[in-house]
């Protein structure tokens, strides 16, 4: 098998995975950072036509959702992040962590990752185990169109037991390949499905796949709970709408909830 070491990924063989689509991509590795997504939301926004990508092979201060740290041990984990720039006339952002989501869940599925499911917004889990986290943060608006970095962390290998927050289940693509790809393949493939994946939702909103991602939806039909510190909305998961909001049938009625800054969890 050809996953870990801990050094930094060979920017060489990342070029050759993307093939004719190689120059779409500015590539940095590194070996050590605060955070990918931190580091390419405070930079300068680059305007070439590319899509700037940065992988860090160590992060001192990886975040997730809802200001939750994001743990990840070298060579245990892909940990990057992607600027892509939306036009100013797509509906970029509704759907887009949903789309996100999908992409990494098409990508491992593609390579061999079987039950892959997504947990709204953008969890993806096999046998109900964390395998990848996405943090979606917008930068940039207005006239020339929004920019999101989207940032991508995926178990590689298993984190030790004791590194875990209490309940936190996770997976890794060591354990569910039996010929894993190197992590400059896999990060090429997903690069490729965002870049082609993306157009779409570009053009055609999160409504292009929608159907996709609820076949893979790990809660539907299933009581659920969703909020944040403020409140909880209890309900029965019926789906999402066109716009990627989460859709419960509730007591009082059905609701619709945005994704934002609240978690969901099953209910008893
Ligand atoms: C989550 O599940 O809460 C989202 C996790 C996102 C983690 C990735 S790792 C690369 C990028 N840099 C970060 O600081 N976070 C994202």
């Amino acid at each position: 098998m050809s996953i870990p070491s801990t050094s930094t990924l060979n920017s060489s063989a990342i070029t050759a995975a993307l093939g004719a689509k190689a120059r779409r991509f500015a590539i940095r590795t590194l070996a050590e950072c605060d955070s990918s997504n931190s580091r390419l939301r405070d930079e300068p926004s680059p305007d070439d036509g590319r899509v700037h990508v940065l992988v860090c092979e160590r992060q001192s201060a990886g975040r997730g959702r809802r200001g939750r740290q994001w743990l990840s041990a070298p060579g245990a984990s892909l940990t990057f992040s992607m600027r892509w720039r939306f036009p100013p006339e797509t509906s970029a952002p509704a759907g887009l962590s949903l789309v996100a989501g999908l992409a990494v869940a098409r990508s491992l599925e593609g390579l061999g990752v079987e039950a892959v499911q997504l947990k709204w917004p953008n969890d993806v889990l096999v046998t109900g185990r964390k395998l990848a986290g996405i943090l979606v943060e917008l930068v940039g608006g207005g006239a020339a169109g929004v920019e999101a970095v989207i940032g991508i962390g995926i178990n590689l290998r298993p984190l030790p037991e004791d590194d875990l927050p209490d309940g936190l289940a996770v997976a890794a693509v060591s354990e569910l390949l039996a010929s894993p790809p190197s992590r400059e393949r896999l990060l090429a493939g997903l690069l490729l499905q965002f870049d082609l994946m993306l157009e779409t939702y570009g053009a055609a909103g999160f409504a292009a796949f929608r159907g996709a991602w609820e076949q893979r939806n790990a809660h539907a039909g299933l009581p659920v709970r969703v909020g944040d510190d403020a409140g909880e909305i209890l309900g029965t998961c019926l789906g999402v709408d066109d716009d990627g909001a989460l859709c419960l049938q509730t007591d009082a009625g059905e609701r619709r909830v945005i994704a934002g800054d609240v978690s969901l969890r099953p209910a008893p």
